[in-house]
């Protein structure tokens, strides 16, 4: 397995399918000092990021909205990193479905945090249940883009303040053929998951690659992420609870959580990465984008869109 551990240089080898080389970099690197924030750390990868992130000292926020899930998992975290003495891990309530929450959690950050390092926007949904949101919106353009873009934007003042600092956004690979269609960006006329879902993935790429031009300058850095294929929640809405049974057979071709979670934070504390901006990443290396990945009138058309979306009262 290609793993980032505290204080470890040098090289590692990956022995899993979907990461299988030699991955090159130094990670040694501590957060002593730094603010991170997760959101949707309660599980999975968000989850083993906060805990990656607590090992290495960071004062974790874990941003998540279901306040009772999210403390069972900072307790654990807590437990398993309390020898270091040094990190600091606490839950701030954020939902990201709707925008009075988005902007209630932001003040009170801006109002607490005296700098902000590491931002990684994490969470996500798959093929979820609820079509729209109390905003109006479909659910993943909201919980996977547009929440996350105002999220962003309002932390902006404090993460340029903090430079240099950093924004990780989670996307996938489904981002290649995907599409945002602008004439029905809520999929009123049809509706289907998958398709919502890998629309809301094309739309965190472009919100990076837009973001990071807009940023140039800053020391304020953008990375996009592509963690791969693992063993998370991220089928709750579509798998039922009784193939739970096969997760062993699963683990044979997924990443596990710790796996998944490499390449994010190759993209928090690879030091190599400092002058990068704008790119994305797999395996814990930046990787080319199709075309559809690099359609900037697309980026640029969508970052209008979404300004006006989350300017709507
Ligand atoms: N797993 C994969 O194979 C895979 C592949 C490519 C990309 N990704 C991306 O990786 C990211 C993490 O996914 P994961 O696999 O770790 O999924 P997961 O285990 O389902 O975790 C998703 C997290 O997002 C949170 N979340 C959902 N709706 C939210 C909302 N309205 N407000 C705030 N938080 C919310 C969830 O909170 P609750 O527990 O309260 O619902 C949970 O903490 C996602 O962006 C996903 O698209 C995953």
């Amino acid at each position: 397995m290609c793993t980032c551990v505290p204080g470890a240089t040098g090289t590692h080898q990956s022995s899993n399918n979907f990461c299988s080389r030699f991955i090159k970099h130094q990670c040694s690197e501590y957060l002593d000092g730094k603010t991170v924030i997760v959101t949707g750390a309660n599980t999975g990868l968000g989850k083993q990021t906060a805990l990656e992130c607590a090992k290495r000292n960071a004062r974790v926020i874990m941003a998540c909205r279901n306040l009772e899930k999210a403390e069972a998992a900072a307790k654990e975290i807590r437990d398993a990193t309390k020898d270091s003495g040094k990190n600091e891990v606490v839950v701030r309530e954020l939902d990201l479905s709707s925008f009075e929450s988005v902007r209630k959690f932001c003040a009170r950050i801006n109002e607490e945090e005296p700098h902000l390092d590491i931002l990684v926007n994490n969470a996500g949904v798959y093929r979820c249940p609820s079509l729209y949101t109390e905003d109006g919106f479909e659910t993943h353009f909201q919980v996977n883009h547009l929440g996350h873009f105002l999220l962003t934007t309002l932390l902006l003042d404090l993460l340029k303040k903090s430079a240099p600092s950093r924004i990780v956004v989670l996307s996938s690979f489904m981002y290649k053929d995907a599409r945002i269609n602008f004439d029905d960006i809520n999929w009123r006329d049809s509706y289907n998951g998958t398709e919502a879902y890998k629309s809301s993935k094309l739309a965190n790429l472009w919100f990076c690659r837009e973001l990071s031009k807009r940023l140039e300058g800053s020391g304020v850095n953008v990375y996009c992420v592509n963690p791969g294929i693992v063993l998370t929640d991220i089928m709750r809405h579509t798998v039922p609870q009784f193939l739970r049974y096969f997760d062993c057979i699963s683990r044979l071709f997924l990443k596990t959580p710790a796996q998944g979670a490499q390449t994010t934070l190759y993209c928090i504390l690879s030091e190599k990465l400092q002058n990068e901006s704008g790119y994305y990443y797999s395996n814990c290396s930046q990787e080319d984008l199709n075309s559809n990945g690099l359609n900037e009138d697309g980026a640029k058309r969508l970052w209008e869109v979404s300004e006006k979306a989350v300017k709507r009262e």
